[in-house]
């Protein structure tokens, strides 16, 4: 009897535990302990007249370095030694490994627009999108370029390109600069130096006419079907279309590149101490051949654009006129 009465008085417990359960109720949690739940603070952003200048946010003390965050290696960080000046090193131990992760990255992240092997052909350059030109790295300027530099253009970005400081870490783009170099010394050997080499010449040169062909043929599918018309029209979606816009403005606003407004007929004065006036022979030879005549003040970063037809380029030039005529 007692046994039955204890258990119909568990039973009904449960019953009453279970009925609790899964009900909404607008009032509070009970609280058996209030731990830290509540206590005072202050929130992001309030006032605090504790503190002489009325914020409650206070800043670190000053040289305070986030954990991680101390970037006292110039060389590592940011490719430059205690003068300031570009470093000719990588700071780390050149490893097939090393270059093989280079090489990855490299195929990651700049493979598209500066090339497979360098030579600024890659997919986005080569399809028409419009997007500014990536230089080669096997002009003579590229070849010279200190590691520092072109670790800095990774880490900053250079002029047009962006920085790829978020995406890739500090190793890495050290990595790169080493595959860079590595591609670099692979485009430059000298044919007599070629025997220490077990490579296969008539392939390499099969290879090499193969690829001329591709961007031969990829030039031609461009052209075909633009009409010949030389207007200034044309001129000025030529301009937009082959990004010339990143680097020469239209309102004398100074760029990477002089701006065109006021260009034509102007006499240009230029690095090698000659000068000359700006008429259609000039333009048309600073389009296909920047690297001939630089312009004082400015760098020799422009690349060629040897894709352009006779119609295109005078098109150009007949843009770049009427933008000095009344
Ligand atoms: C979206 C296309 C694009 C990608 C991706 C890209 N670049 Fe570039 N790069 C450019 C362009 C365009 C320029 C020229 C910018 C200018 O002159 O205004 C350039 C310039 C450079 C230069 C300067 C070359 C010189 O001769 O002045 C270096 C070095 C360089 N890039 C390295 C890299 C490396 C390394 C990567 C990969 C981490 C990379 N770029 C990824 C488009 C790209
Ligand atoms: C990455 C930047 C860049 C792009 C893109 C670019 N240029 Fe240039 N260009 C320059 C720079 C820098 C100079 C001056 C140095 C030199 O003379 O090479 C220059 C010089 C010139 C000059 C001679 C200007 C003068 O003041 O005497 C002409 C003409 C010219 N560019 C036309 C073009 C055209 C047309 C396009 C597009 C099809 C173009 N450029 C695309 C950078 C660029």
């Amino acid at each position: 009897m007692k046994l039955a009465l204890k258990l119909l008085a568990l039973l009904l417990v449960s019953v009453v535990m279970m009925s609790c359960r899964g009900q909404k109720t607008d009032k509070p949690p009970i609280r058996h302990h209030f731990n830290m739940n509540f206590q005072e603070r202050f929130n992001a952003q309030q006032e605090n007249q504790f503190f002489e200048d009325g914020m409650a946010m206070r800043m670190p003390v000053e040289g305070t370095v986030a954990r991680g965050m101390l970037r006292h290696d110039t060389v590592l960080f940011e490719g430059v030694d205690d003068s300031g000046e570009y470093v000719d090193e990588i700071p780390f131990e050149l490893t097939r490994e090393f270059l093989n992760r280079g090489r990855e990255r490299y195929d990651v992240y700049c493979q598209m627009c500066h090339g497979g092997t360098g030579d600024g052909q890659g997919i986005i350059m080569t399809g028409g999108y419009g997007y500014v030109p990536a230089p080669t790295f096997h002009s003579e300027s590229s070849r010279n370029m200190p590691d520092g530099e072109f670790y800095s253009a990774i880490a900053n970005g250079i002029r047009n390109m962006p920085a790829y400081a978020t995406q890739i870490n500090v190793e890495d783009r050290w990595a790169i600069v080493a595959y860079v170099r590595a591609l670099q010394a692979s485009q430059n050997v000298r044919e007599i130096d070629m025997d220490r080499y077990d490579v296969d010449l008539a392939e390499l040169r099969d290879l090499y006419e193969q690829e001329q062909a591709r961007l031969e043929a990829i030039a031609a599918a461009r052209s075909s079907g633009a009409s010949d018309e030389v207007t200034a029209e044309r001129g000025e979606r030529l301009y937009i279309q082959n990004a010339c816009q990143a680097c020469h403005s239209l309102d004398g606003r100074d760029g990477v590149g002089p701006t065109f407004a006021g260009l034509y007929g102007a006499e240009r004065n230029f690095t090698d101490g000659t000068s000359a006036i700006a008429d259609e022979d000039y333009l048309i030879e600073s389009i296909l051949e920047p690297e001939v005549l630089i312009v004082e003040g400015y760098d020799n970063v422009m690349v060629p654009y040897t894709h352009l037809n006779e119609s295109e380029l005078q098109s150009l030039v007949e843009f770049i006129r009427s933008l000095s005529d009344e």
